[in-house]
């Protein structure tokens, strides 16, 4: 089994990182960095980069594809779900599973603007949870800096307590990372938020969720060891340089392989 992650930049590197913990199988990983943000993204747009992606990971023999991202899991998922001839996995509903489980009834979703204004954690939140308090916020400054590397600079502690502020206003008892980047800043929102707010990184449940639905092989169930290339449609070297910081070890060389029509 060849699973293909995909995401906009490194931020999809945290699912990746969950995911290679319950399974051998061979992980696939692009980084669509020529087009980051994709929280600045039309439905339009994500649902044309979704096909190129899934086209891309079906010429290097994937057989699901993992959506490592809340902003395509938001608006492109609906739109293809029907569509797409092998299992596609999106983020959402795990994460949402993932803080039901832990909250006292207050919780805060950080998120790409995409997502925010698309409304997915709200509806999902009433059907899954229809008890507890939802209140989410865009905060579109964080991914640039992420992809920079910028994960405890001053500029991203500043804008992070920004967006946090009128979560922490709400009295928000848990706080979700509705975007796939901000398990990065994992150190600066513990700083932030203080004991008293569960932070909850949707990825392990995702992981596990992939992990339990496809059907792996017995050999493909122990952790690590996977198997794993890493592609992107901008500079290689760069984004080589990000994901070896974030994630703190070394990777396979980085390749890249240019969407159609746009630059590289
Ligand atoms: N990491 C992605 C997400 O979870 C995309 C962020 C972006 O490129 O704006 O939404």
């Amino acid at each position: 089994m060849v699973i293909g992650i995909y995401d906009s930049g490194v931020g999809g590197l945290s699912v990746w990182r969950e995911l290679r913990r319950y399974t051998n199988a061979r992980l696939l990983y692009f980084g669509d960095t020529c087009h980051v943000p994709y929280g600045e993204k039309s439905p339009e747009q994500l649902e044309t980069y979704f096909w190129e992606i899934v086209g891309f990971f079906q010429t290097q023999g994937c057989q699901s594809v993992v959506v490592a991202c809340n902003t395509s899991s938001a608006l492109v998922l609906p739109r293809v779900r029907d569509r797409v001839g092998i299992p596609v996995f999106g983020i959402i509903e795990s994460a949402v599973q993932a803080a039901v489980a832990v909250s006292g009834g207050r919780v805060g979703v950080l998120a790409t603007r995409g997502t925010a204004e698309s409304g997915v954690y709200q509806t999902m939140f009433r059907t899954i949870y229809p008890q507890g308090q939802v209140f989410v916020q865009s905060a579109p400054r964080l991914v640039p800096l992420i992809e920079a590397g910028q994960i405890t600079a001053q500029v991203t502690r500043d804008a992070l307590k920004e967006y946090l502020a009128p979560l922490v206003g709400r009295g928000v008892d848990t706080l979700v990372l509705g975007c796939t980047h901000y398990p990065f800043l994992q150190e600066l929102l513990v700083d932030l938020l203080g004991p008293d707010v569960r932070i909850v990184d949707p990825a392990p449940s995702l992981a596990l969720h992939v992990t339990e639905e496809l059907p792996l092989e017995p050999a493909e169930m122990g952790p690590r060891g996977a198997g794993t290339g890493f592609w992107v449609s901008g500079d290689p070297t760069t984004f080589q340089e990000t994901a070896e910081r974030l994630l703190q070890e070394k990777l396979p060389t980085v390749q890249c392989h240019p969407m159609a029509g746009e630059r590289a």
